[in-house]
Formats: C-alpha cells, structure tokens, sequence
C-alpha cells in the first residue's frame, strides 16, 4: 500500500491542533501506521527541505520548522500521496479550497500547519529520513 509523511507544523502543535489535523485523515480512510513528535534543529531542517536550497524562501522556512515540536506521520492508504495532497489544500491558506487543512488551520503561507510528500520519490525519501530505524 502507497505511504507518505505528513508534518503537523510548529504553528499547528503549538495551538493544539494535533488531534483535530489527525481526525481529518481518519475520517478520509488515510491510515496513521506510525508516528513521533520531535523537535529537530535547523541543520536537520536544512537537509529536510534541501530541494528548496536555492529558493528565496529556503531559509526562513528551515528555521520556521525547526522553531518548535512538530508531529511526523507516515499515512498510508490508496493514492495517499495525492489524497494527502488534496486534503491539505494549496500551499498558501488564502488560495486552499473549504474544509482543507490549510483553510481551516493556516496562518500564512508560512505557517500553513502541515506539510505532505509531494511524489513517490520524495515521499520515500521523506519517510526514510525520520523513521529510518
Ligand atoms: P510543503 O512542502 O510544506 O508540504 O508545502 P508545499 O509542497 O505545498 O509547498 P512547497 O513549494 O514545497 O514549499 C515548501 C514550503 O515553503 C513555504 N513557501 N513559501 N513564495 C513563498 O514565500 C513560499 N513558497 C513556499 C511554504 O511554507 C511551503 O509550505
Ligand atoms: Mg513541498
């Protein structure tokens, strides 16, 4: 069965939204098959979202990321890396269609509350990377 990581953000645990974020992906048939909180550094950060290493964001975004817990899944279930997708909605909060994560949840497109692997490759790479053991 396909499987991605799914990222409650900073902005998210910090306002208790954990339970609420992980309901949505129960009540869409996308199954937690594991998870952890954590709170990584800003080196691990950087190594997270290297392929954004040369995009004017890159580094508010790692210090973002690394500036409290977080809570890491991985989601499994048919077309998940998609349907994760779908269910967070678009990047920025303004342009994310109702009932997605990111209306209901996000601040800004910085603090947009969660974070989902955008393809197979990335989403092994992804999975890999905190749950390697
Ligand atoms: P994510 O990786 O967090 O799931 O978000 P995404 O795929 O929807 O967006 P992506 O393009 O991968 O960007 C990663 C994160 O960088 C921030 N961002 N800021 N124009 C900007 O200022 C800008 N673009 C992206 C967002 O916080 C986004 O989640
Ligand atoms: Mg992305």
């Amino acid at each position: 069965m396909e499987q991605t990581l799914s990222i409650i953000k900073p902005d998210a645990v910090e306002r208790n939204l954990v339970e609420e974020i992980k309901n949505i992906f129960i009540k869409n048939n996308l199954k937690i098959v594991n998870e952890k909180k954590l709170h990584i550094n800003k080196e691990e950060a950087l190594e997270f979202y290297k392929v954004h290493q040369s995009k004017p964001f890159y580094d508010k975004l790692c210090s973002y990321l690394s500036s409290g817990p977080i809570v890491v899944m991985i989601l499994e279930g048919k077309n998940v890396i998609m349907e994760n997708r779908r269910i967070m909605g678009a990047t920025d909060p303004k342009n994310a269609e109702a009932d997605t994560i990111r209306k209901l949840y996000g601040i800004s497109i910085d603090k947009n509350s969660v974070h989902g692997s955008d393809s197979e490759e990335t989403a092994t790479k992804e999975i890999n990377f905190f749950f390697k053991d």
